[in-house]
């Protein structure tokens, strides 16, 4: 990945700030990316300034390693690498118009793990909506399957030791401008705007790289 060490920089998204409209719209995607994600990677670099042992960690080095950095910066860098991580895969995720359904080695994944795209979508849209606050619903591939689950705040499935294809931000600041409180409307509008092509990617990757 671009951009993978210390001092992290807000790469731009990779369509305008526009592009997702209607299903999202253009101000809170500047709010997400210019601010929310920026606080992220400030917040990250402010901390890694002052461990120059650590700078030459990646970002999922970081996150992985967590639990064995200084007890002093644990909590921080993990909800902040955390939060840079899930934020770019989430964006990256997304494009418009995109293709309706999965295709690929993954599509035939989804019918074997999930019965057919729709059983997927709608378990996947259960899990979404479970999500108690701030977080994240994420397909993942780990122990030769695809399975669905969700992270709290800031935490990534790559903790754990699975490999993510697919994410949504059920955080606030991801809808609230355009859809209010209703997270259920957000999920609808957000099937529309999957990148399918990059989540192919995203599982040849996790596939070819077994974990
Ligand atoms: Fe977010």
């Amino acid at each position: 990945m671009e951009n993978n060490t210390y001092p992290f920089v807000n790469t731009p998204l990779p369509y305008e700030y526009n592009a997702l409209e209607p299903f999202i719209d253009e101000k809170t995607m500047k709010l997400h990316h210019d601010k929310h994600l920026q606080t992220y990677i400030d917040n990250l670099n402010s901390v890694m300034e002052k461990y120059p042992g650590l700078q030459k960690l990646s970002l999922e080095m970081l996150i992985r390693a967590s639990r064995r950095l200084p007890v002093q910066i644990q909590s921080t860098v993990s909800n902040n690498a955390g939060g840079v991580f899930n934020h770019r895969f989430f964006f990256n995720g997304l494009t418009n118009p995109a293709s309706k359904e999965p295709h690929g080695k993954l599509s035939i994944s989804i019918n074997r793990f999930f019965s057919d795209y729709e059983c997927f979508a709608s378990e996947f849209k259960k899990a979404a909506l479970s999500v108690f606050g701030s977080g994240y619903a994420w397909l993942v591939y780990g122990n030769n399957r695809l399975k669905i689950v969700t992270t709290p705040n800031q935490n990534s499935p790559i903790e754990q030791g699975l490999c993510p294809i697919l994410c949504i931000d059920v955080w606030e600041h991801a809808y609230y401008l355009k859809h209010y409180n209703v997270r259920s409307e957000y999920i609808e509008d957000w099937f529309n705007i999957i990148n399918w092509e990059e989540a192919e990617q995203n599982f040849l990757n996790c596939i070819n790289h077994r974990k």
